[in-house]
């Protein structure tokens, strides 16, 4: 069976741009993969963050991946920080990944902009990322539009490690979702929309009750032309709008292009909210039933075991391959 690895990043509640661009194709993926879906709190640390919020967000992020579906019979849900091998790998994978690439880097790029202090892990935490990665051995990532980089770094790391020590990654493959790969900014379209945003009217948190949804739909930048019709270039907040409508409820952008013809945005913005309220109010439901449950400790210490043995018999090989540690002598 073909396997499949990806991970979120526990660095504030999250919105429905992660939903529609990664863990609504996970639930999709996982009866036909071997998957391993993974909080990865030690991405989370490259930029500060406060300790009772992180384990807070660790726990929702946890219950969120369940409650939208993700099933733990199917799937192997950990916590990365729980699988030491993911920070060993990644310091190997560091020895290999050169500070010119890392600097090209455009998330980099975004988040080192106009701070006074950047840590070295916001730099390097592409190894760190390919080491999730190639320690399952993935054939596939399925991830959002923004992660296309990071992904292109990991296939020339795991090609370069391959051709110079030994042949032990598979060369993963990236997969983005045909609609809602790139769910941009509810205040300025022309950015991705982020967890970490500090202005909460930007994104639709997973969270938000549907007065809130509704309330930020409503105070969407549009434009004032007040035509529904998709042009990223000109129209970039109806067009994200517009892709919202269509990823929520699955009716294509044409199709309603046509359905809100000579009407205005008020009634618009309030029909793509309710899209998402009823996308989201019963994963809610379900997230209530499981925050503070027993089942959620047990799944994710099944989920640290099954993924530390997958994980440490590629560690191993990769150790083997590079010289690392030692060959015991027999014993006379
Ligand atoms: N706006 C988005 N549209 C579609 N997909 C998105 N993803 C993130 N934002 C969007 C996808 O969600 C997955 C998890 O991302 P992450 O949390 O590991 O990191 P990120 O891409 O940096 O997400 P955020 O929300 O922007 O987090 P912060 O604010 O902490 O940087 C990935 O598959 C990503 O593509």
């Amino acid at each position: 069976m073909e396997k499949i690895f990806s991970g979120i990043q526990p660095s504030g509640t999250l919105t429905l741009g992660n939903y529609l661009g990664a863990i609504k194709q996970f639930v999709e993926l996982q009866d036909e993969y071997e998957c391993y879906f993974c909080i990865v709190d030690e991405h989370a640390i490259t930029v500060p963050q406060d300790r009772l919020k992180l384990r807070n967000n660790i726990r929702s992020l946890a219950a969120l991946y369940l409650a939208s579906g993700i099933d733990p019979e199917k799937a192997t849900l950990f916590i990365q920080s729980e699988v030491p091998a993911h920070t060993q790998l990644g310091w190997m994978l560091q020895s290999i990944n050169y500070v010119g690439e890392l600097e090209r880097m455009t998330q980099y790029k975004d988040k080192s902009k106009g701070k006074e202090a950047v840590s070295s892990a916001l730099l390097t935490y592409p190894s760190l990322m390919a080491a999730d990665i190639l320690l399952y051995q993935s054939n596939i990532v399925p991830v959002g539009d923004d992660q296309k980089q990071h992904i292109e770094l990991t296939r020339d790391l795991a090609q370069r490690f391959n051709n110079r020590y030994n042949d032990i990654f598979t060369i993963p493959q990236i997969r983005i979702p045909k609609v809602g790969a790139r769910i941009m900014s509810l205040q300025d379209p022309t950015k991705k929309m982020s967890k970490s945003d500090e202005n909460v009217k930007a994104f639709i948190s997973m969270l938000d009750e549907p007065n809130r949804i509704e309330k930020k739909m409503k105070s969407a930048v549009t434009d004032s032309e007040g035509i529904v019709k998709y042009d990223k270039e000109n129209k970039p907040g109806i067009s994200n709008l517009l892709n919202i409508y269509s990823s929520c409820s699955g009716e294509s952008i044409e199709s309603l292009e046509m359905k809100y013809e000579g009407k205005g945005y008020g009634e618009f913005k309030q029909d793509v909210a309710n899209a998402v309220i009823s996308l989201l109010q019963p994963i809610q439901e379900k997230y209530a039933e499981l925050i503070d449950s027993d089942v959620l400790d047990d799944i994710l210490d099944q989920g640290a075991d099954k993924a530390s043995f997958q994980a440490n018999k590629t560690l191993r090989k990769a150790k083997k391959a590079m010289g690392l540690g030692r060959v015991k002598k027999k014993k006379k």
